[in-house]
């Protein structure tokens, strides 16, 4: 199992809202969100999973494998600034996701995750102006852009469950 860094928060929601008031991310802050990266692929797949429309399946498990890829650009951004890439939790290692309480599909879930991946990317544009190596800061910034692209498939997938109901 992989371990938190120090003081994080142990709860996966918490770990959420707490990572999007980080203006200036310390090392512990990208390794937690590492790991909070890993699980919000974990949570994509969940959610969907339980949709009935192909559609919507497609849309949110595409943003899940992004937000793997997210996983990884942080651990090699973290290997930028210390010189060793953080390791990403496989599903099975993952401590947010010991117990943790599975999402479910709703069109008000999907309006609040989209007010999140807007307000993620903005955070990401926020860790890429503060950090001294552009390396990092790029791939801060890549995975931004596609914070901000699940946003807008999270509004499609409000729109296609809007319309079914
Ligand atoms: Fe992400
Ligand atoms: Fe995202």
């Amino acid at each position: 199992m992989h371990t938190f860094p120090a003081n994080a928060p142990k709860d996966l929601y918490e770990a959420f809202a707490y990572i999007g008031s980080v203006t200036r991310p310390t090392i512990d802050d990208l390794k937690l969100m590492v790991i909070l990266e890993a699980a919000g692929k974990v949570m994509y797949d969940e959610l969907a999973a339980g949709a009935a429309d192909p559609k919507i399946r497609a849309l949110l498990n595409d943003s899940g494998r992004d937000e793997l890829a997210h996983a990884w650009r942080v651990s090699r951004a973290i290997g930028k600034l210390i010189g060793t890439d953080y390791s990403v939790p496989a599903p099975e290692e993952n401590p947010y996701l010991v117990g943790w309480v599975k999402p479910e599909l709703t069109l008000e879930l999907m309006n609040s995750l989209a007010e999140t991946e807007f307000a993620g990317e903005a955070n990401y544009e926020r860790w890429a102006e503060s950090c001294g190596n552009a390396e990092a800061s790029q791939l801060f910034r890549q995975n931004g852009r596609e914070e901000a692209s699940h946003g807008h498939r999270l509004k499609e997938v409000s729109e296609l469950l809007a319309a079914c109901a």
